[in-house]
């Protein structure tokens, strides 16, 4: 079958290559000319575990190819999978310009009937609004456009894990051509059979994903639903975590038992500096907004919103509490992307960090894996170094701000010895409260009281 993906970003790059390991053709556009120009040359513009050897082998075997050339692309493909940006506008509300333009392209250019079908994700009535569009703008052509949604879940840092073992595949259609299009397009990935650069020799035998056909406004909710309900989870998790530090309770024993209960699982009960990036933050306030526009009461939303938003104002109490003045002191940031095996820093709760302490006077060196060129370009005034050591030399305190599992890893005596005052923050509750007190660390994190932390530890001996 022949794709078409137009926004060559996370859900782009990830979707193309991996339809196109699943043997279908697929021609991938952007309107950043030097980001195609990146991707022709073989190189991919974003930091995602095993993407390029997906793209890689896809365009070597013929069936990606990477064009500015909208018009060629839309023309070339059945099923076009729009993947732009729908970040958020001041108001909260998504900004859908992207996803206007590209429908206005798509009705000038297409010379044949085309299932379009919404990957970015868009609040509820989008689809009604996009096949407006698509016909309004393309009446002259005399063609037919039938419009779908197919919500992404995939998360970054294992986004092509993700996509070739999904949980669940949701596509919102209105007829049964394009069902039965999105059931081919899928068939592979729910059968197994695609070339699967996480597992070379075989993939491991699971369940097959369920692949749930909605409406369009039920798919284009469930994605919504979904991250906010996540979102909820956060938060709760979080304010469990202020309880535990008030009633001397551990945050990470309490949320562990609640997540053996079937009824509420254990993912995204993590308490600490709370979520960031492209996705949680942009998605709740999109939801809300919707809510608002249509008369529902979701303060309950508000209310994950806000407590999220203080987590910083949380962060900043410690800070102040063990430094007492601010002003001066050599912060080193261990981290900067949203969270690890990524270089997205959108939304990343670090960005907030560092604008609050320099606000009050903090001079700040940081350090990432991946993400210390993408932060360079929005903070220029911070010191940056690939060697976490150099960062911590003469620090009045280091925050871990991303749990990279390489931060783990480090020799903690070294970094105790290269620190002016050996003094961590973990917002990210990383690393054992016990075993940094033995190294001789001033060690805080969420929720986790230090007299309860040696308890656990000693109890679990
Ligand atoms: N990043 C994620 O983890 C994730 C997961 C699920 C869903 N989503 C959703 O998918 C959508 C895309 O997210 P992303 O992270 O890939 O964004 P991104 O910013 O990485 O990529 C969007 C791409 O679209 C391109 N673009 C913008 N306008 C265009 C236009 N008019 N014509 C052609 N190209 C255009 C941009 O140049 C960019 O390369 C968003 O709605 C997001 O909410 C993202």
């Amino acid at each position: 079958m022949k794709l078409v993906v137009i926004g060559c970003g996370y859900v782009g790059l990830v979707t193309g290559g991996c339809l196109a390991a699943a043997r279908h053709e697929v021609v991938a556009t952007d309107n950043d000319a030097s980001k195609i120009a990146t991707l022709q040359a073989g190189r991919i513009p974003i930091y995602e575990p095993h993407l390029d050897e997906v793209v890689a082998a896809a365009r070597r075997a013929g069936r990606l190819r990477f064009t500015t050339d909208a018009g060629d692309a839309i023309r070339s493909g059945d099923v076009i999978f729009i993947c732009v940006g729908t970040p958020p506008r001041a108001t909260g509300e998504a900004d859908l310009s992207a996803i206007d333009n590209v429908a206005r392209l798509i009705a000038a250019e297409a010379r044949s009937p085309k299932l379009v079908v919404e990957k970015s994700t868009v609040p509820a009535q989008t689809g009604q609004n996009l096949k407006r569009a698509l016909n309004v703008y393309g009446h002259s052509s005399g063609l037919h456009f039938d419009v779908a949604s197919n919500p992404e879940f995939l998360r970054e840092g294992t986004a092509v894990g993700d996509f070739f073992h999904p949980d669940r595949i949701v596509v919102g259609v209105e007829g049964v051509e394009a069902d039965r299009q999105l059931r081919e397009v899928y068939e592979p990935i729910v059968e197994g059979r695609f070339e699967c650069v996480l597992h070379p020799n075989g993939c491991p035998q699971s369940a097959k994903p369920e692949f749930l056909v909605t409406t369009i406004p039920s798919a284009e909710l469930i994605k919504h639903a979904s991250n906010s309900f996540l979102a909820l989870k956060i938060s709760y998790a979080n304010v469990i975590s202020d309880l535990c530090e008030r009633l001397g309770g551990n945050v990470e024993e309490v949320t562990r038992a609640m997540g053996l209960d079937p009824r509420i699982g254990p993912q995204f009960l993590k308490a600490g500096l709370g979520f960031g990036g492209f996705c949680l933050p942009k998605d709740i306030q999109a939801f809300i907004h919707l809510a608002e526009q249509v008369g529902v009461d979701f303060s309950l939303l508000k209310e994950a919103e806000r407590i999220n938003r203080q987590r910083i104002e949380r962060l900043m109490e410690k800070v102040r509490n063990h430094l007492w003045v601010v002003k001066d002191k050599q912060i080193a940031l261990l981290g900067l992307a949203f969270k690890p095996f990524t270089d997205d820093i959108r939304l990343a709760p670090a960005l907030e960090v560092i604008r609050r302490l320099q606000a009050e006077g903090a001079k700040l060196r940081a350090t990432d894996p991946q993400a210390i060129e993408r932060a360079r370009a929005i903070f220029p005034d911070v010191i940056y170094n690939a060697d976490p050591y150099e960062i911590a030399r003469g620090a009045d305190a280091l925050l871990v701000l991303t749990e990279w599992p390489q931060f783990k890893q480090l020799d903690w005596s070294r970094i105790h010895r290269e620190m002016a005052r050996p003094l961590v923050l973990d917002t990210r509750n990383m690393l054992d409260p016990l075993t940094m007190k033995l190294q001789g660390f001033e060690y805080d994190s969420f929720g986790r009281p230090e007299a309860n932390a040696s308890v656990t530890a000693e109890s679990s001996r």
